[in-house]
């Protein structure tokens, strides 16, 4: 079975590619000659991702996921969450240091630094059903950045029973329990029993 990844993040490609089984074909948005922007403007991350898999789609009549992901802060009402981009931007821009800054400062006055990321990713097979699969990695927000690996939210996000941040820990330990690992292995299963 052909399956498209509705992104152009080729890390993340090739994430999909190693934990779906090999009688998945991965398909990246490239290899349909898909190069146009899809707005996310939905306000939920399952809306964002319905969003994405639900244009390649209605485009192309083939099967396809798309995830939405983000980081979630409840001291601070769930922010920066579907934003989580564009946290610190007036102009859209995504700057990662500018959102840990203004993350930082937001949580100056907070005792509870409790935080996790989220993915949530939208399969649609030939049925035309849109499915969701999550997956969720709890911890807090470390009190300065520290490490230089990852992107995002990585240098200030402590995983939960760790001391380091996922910018320290690195891709070996951040890729077996990170919030997108675990919603590609959710799909993983449904998709095992369901081909
Ligand atoms: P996306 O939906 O995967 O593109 O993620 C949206 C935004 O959420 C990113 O630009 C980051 O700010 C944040 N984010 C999502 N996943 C991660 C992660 O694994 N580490 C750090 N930040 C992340």
């Amino acid at each position: 079975m052909n399956l498209v990844f509705a992104t152009n993040n080729s890390k993340k490609l090739i994430e999909a590619k190693e934990i779906l089984p090999v009688q998945i074909e991965v398909i990246s948005l490239g290899e349909i000659q898909f190069n146009e922007e899809i707005i996310e403007n939905a306000d939920t991350f399952p809306g964002n991702a319905l969003i994405k898999a639900k244009t390649i789609f209605e485009r192309f009549s083939k099967p396809c996921f798309a995830d939405d992901s983000g980081l979630v802060v409840p001291s601070l009402g769930g922010l920066p969450g579907v934003k989580s981009a564009r946290y610190a931007s007036e102009i859209g821009a995504v700057d990662h240091e500018a959102n840990n800054q203004k993350l930082l400062r937001a949580l100056d006055r907070f005792q509870d630094r409790d935080a996790y990321f989220i993915t949530v990713i939208c399969l649609i097979l030939p049925d035309g059903i849109p499915r969701y699969f999550e997956g969720r990695v709890e911890g807090s927000i470390s009190i300065e950045p520290r490490g230089n690996k990852g992107f995002g939210y990585d240098p200030v996000f402590i995983p939960r029973n760790h001391k380091q941040t996922f910018a320290e820990l690195g891709p070996e330990i951040k890729n077996q329990i990170s919030h997108r690992a675990l919603a590609l292995k959710h799909m993983n299963d449904f998709l095992t029993t369901f081909i």
